[in-house]
């Protein structure tokens, strides 16, 4: 294990920004597409008070939520503001925030939602999620009306028919994973309790239309590094075998038929799974060679990739193959083709460690990618794409970006045309501050 007195999370783009700022109508350079009214949501780490660069890790700061209102062609509004939890009240001089409480925090940081008509603020492996207002103020804690028992997670996957999450969640006390489905009136109504034989760390799942995929690898909770302070104390486990469960979407938790890989490896984001006609599953992922092994600041064990992961239920193997060698994360698919067989995926590119880039489409049928560049310095957080319309094709739309710009220090809001996705941005929404790099995000339509 290494620390050191410099911690990158703490520097550059990571860094926090410590005003709440609130601006209208935004400099737009081009035309925003008028059929776009709502809001493009992101959330990051931004720690209140300054954090020790030897023991911070991205993944524990507070949370900052960011969003910029469109509406007829206009960008009418930005703000960022904390997501209040005690410690960020306490640091603000603001009374606390009101609410059900799991676990030992009570922040979010990882992703931002809308559920029934609601905003909520998400983090996995203890808290629950964090209710927003639409102008993005923290208005309570939530666990769903007292449907969810615990956790939750930062990535529940709305099925496109249904309109339901399902989500995977897990907490350090617990001796299995917990598969749990919350309605579209936002409320719980299944929950499975699946054992697993140590406490990994489950970031995301994947669903096809039949199945929810449980991945369970060798990142586990490590008592004697929490004893010793570690900020994030989940470790890779060498030996820890690593495997995905297939358990039906109206199954039990005897129903889980687990593949094991042939390799240990880590992921945190799948682009989309779906099933095969003879009962196969097909899975896309960010494979990370390994996870939390040496560095313990981030994420940061040698480059991510894009890898297809075909699962036999009948003969417990998972078959691997690599679809493109380049860094990259934050994987992100046109969601009406959630658990369905996809064509097209987005994501973001990175450097060394976890220096971001230019965004990338990958075409799957094709086997083929290609890169937007934003412009000298111009690197994108991770994209969102948004659908033309209810019924266009798959990847008829516009693909949205948090853009960063190193020489000014301000931050863009970029929308290409997913279909030229090489050629000059559609509109680019100037921001009066950088947006930090940080982790996820969603376009959120009015209602
Ligand atoms: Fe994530």
């Amino acid at each position: 294990m290494s620390t050191t007195e410099t911690n990158r999370y703490l520097e550059g783009n990571f860094a926090p920004v410590t005003e709440e700022v609130t601006a209208f109508d935004l400099e737009v350079t081009g035309e925003i597409p008028t059929e776009l009214a709502g809001r493009l949501l992101r959330i990051g780490p931004n720690p209140v008070v300054p954090e020790d660069p030897a023991t911070y890790h991205w993944f524990t700061g507070d949370g900052m939520v960011h969003g910029v209102r469109i509406r007829d062609g206009r960008a009418e509004w930005y703000r960022n503001r904390f997501v209040r939890s005690d410690r960020v009240t306490e640091a603000l001089g603001e009374p606390p925030i009101e609410g059900p409480r799991h676990g030992m925090g009570d922040g979010a940081n990882t992703n931002v939602i809308s559920l029934a008509g609601r905003t909520y603020a998400l983090v996995e492996a203890g808290p629950v999620p964090v209710e927003l207002t639409y102008e993005l103020e923290t208005a309570c804690r939530s666990n769903f009306g007292g449907t969810l028992d615990g956790s939750f997670t930062a990535h529940p996957h709305a099925d496109p028919v249904t309109g339901e999450l399902h989500a995977v969640t897990y907490y350090w006390q617990w001796d299995h994973l917990r598969y749990v489905v919350v309605g579209a009136d936002g409320l719980v109504r299944k929950t499975v309790h699946v054992p697993v034989p140590g406490r990994p760390m489950v970031h995301d799942c994947a669903i096809t239309e039949t199945q929810v995929l449980l991945f369970d690898l060798p990142v586990t909770f490590n008592l004697d590094a929490a004893m010793n302070g570690v900020r994030l104390p989940y470790l890779w486990d060498e030996g820890y075998a690593a495997r995905v469960g297939l358990l039906p979407r109206d199954g039990e938790a005897g129903d889980v038929v687990w593949c094991e890989l042939d390799r240990p490896c880590f992921v945190y984001h799948p682009l989309n799974a779906y099933d095969l006609p003879d009962g196969r599953v097909v899975v896309d992922v960010i494979r990370h060679p390994k996870m939390f092994a040496t560095d313990l600041q981030g994420p940061n064990e040698g480059p991510p990739s894009l890898w297809r992961w075909t699962l036999d239920p009948a003969s417990g193997r998972v078959k691997e193959e690599q679809l493109d060698d380049r860094a990259q994360e934050f994987p992100r698919l046109d969601e009406r083709r959630t658990g369905r067989r996809h064509r097209f995926g987005y994501g973001t590119t990175l450097g060394a460690g976890v220096e971001h880039g230019p965004t990338i489409k990958h075409d799957l049928d094709a086997g083929t990618a290609e890169l937007h560049h934003y412009g000298p310095g111009r690197v994108s957080l991770e994209p969102v794409f948004v659908a033309r319309s209810d019924d266009a094709a798959e990847d008829d739309g516009w693909v949205m970006s948090y853009v960063y710009d190193a020489a000014t220090d301000r931050s863009d809001v970029v929308i290409l045309a997913a279909q030229d996705f090489t050629g000059e941005p559609l509109a680019t929404i100037h921001l009066p501050r950088r947006v930090p790099f940080g982790f996820h995000g969603n376009w959120v339509p009015d209602a």
